[in-house]
């Protein structure tokens, strides 16, 4: 477990409270918690299996090479970054100590055999994670290499960084930024896409959307709101590569009493808005010795 806070803020403050803290797992480098002046940003779950058995129900699960699951996949749901063990390449602070990276790798050779046969691609994906106490940021990013030597092994996948957002009350949330954009509803039987016709996405019931194409602009960025304010500014970076698809996951009662790392009742506190290249007909296509870059800045707004 790494504990990511910048030096210079690491000090409570007269509240008692410290600027800014990180917590990230090498199980799947998974952040579990990032607080702002003492206020906790992320969701996990009380019943969230930390010991390296299962992926890690809350926090920033990576997604990565394959998001879900259809008949023929290769991979388990949502693929194996989230359930590798990571390794630390390097760690940083910015010269005036309110900045702290950490940057992880997984390549083939991390993988589990069962994980390498099925995707005998051999790549190198680097995750960089930096906690910025002045500007109450969190960034995670993430860079994936076609390591293959001969020219006719591209490496297609999908990806999307999890996010699990904490939130006070699921009926007081709601998500901007998604008007006029096609989503497929994955929590009923009919996928036709659908178009997006309100700015504010409420949260009343169980949601599985997927929105895509979503291209990020500066005047579109996604927030989540707390009873009318925002509370969170979810950005996309990497300009041309940034992440395009969107989805929101919310499990409500049902789905919530049926999964057993997740509390019948916490379906009220979280919401998760994992921003990724997960359609297929957008998914992204990495060319020998190519790298593909993508990342987003949470930015807490309260
Ligand atoms: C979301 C999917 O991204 O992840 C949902 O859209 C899925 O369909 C959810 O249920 C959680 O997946 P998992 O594998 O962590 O239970």
């Amino acid at each position: 477990v790494i504990s990511l806070t910048p030096p210079a803020l690491a000090t409570p403050t007269t509240t008692g409270a410290v600027p800014a803290t990180c917590t990230i797992y090498l199980h799947g480098a998974t952040v579990t918690s990032w607080t702002v002046n003492g206020r906790e940003m992320l969701f996990l779950s009380s019943k969230a299996i930390l010991d390296g058995s299962k992926p890690i129900r809350g926090g920033i699960p990576l997604v990565f090479p394959q998001f879900g699951t259809y008949p023929g996949a290769p991979l388990p749901q949502h693929g194996f970054a989230r359930t590798s063990t990571w390794r630390v390449l390097r760690t940083d602070v910015s010269p005036d100590e309110t900045k702290a990276t950490v940057v992880f790798v997984l390549t083939s050779s991390d993988l589990s055999l069962a994980a390498r046969t099925a995707w005998p691609t051999p790549f190198r994906l680097e995750y960089t994670v930096t906690v910025d106490a002045v500007h109450h940021t969190l960034a995670t990013d993430l860079a994936a290499t076609n390591l293959a030597t001969t020219t006719e092994f591209d490496m297609p996948f999908t990806w999307l960084l999890h996010t699990y957002l904490r939130v006070d009350a699921i009926e007081k949330t709601e998500i901007r930024g998604l008007e006029g954009h096609l989503y497929v509803n994955k929590a009923i039987a009919d996928r036709d896409p659908t178009t997006q016709a309100f700015p504010a996405l409420p949260i009343k019931e169980e949601t599985d959307r997927v929105y895509q194409n979503v291209v990020p602009a500066a005047e579109s960025h996604l927030h989540v709101l707390s009873g009318g304010r925002p509370a969170v500014e979810i950005v996309r970076t990497h300009g041309e590569t940034a992440f395009r698809d969107v989805v929101v996951w919310n499990p409500w009662v049902d789905k919530a009493k049926a999964m057993a790392d997740f509390g019948d009742d916490e379906y009220r506190h979280m919401v998760c808005v994992e921003v990724g290249d997960v359609v297929v007909p957008n998914a992204v296509s990495v060319a020998p010795g190519e790298t593909r870059r993508a990342g987003q800045v949470l930015r807490a707004l309260l």
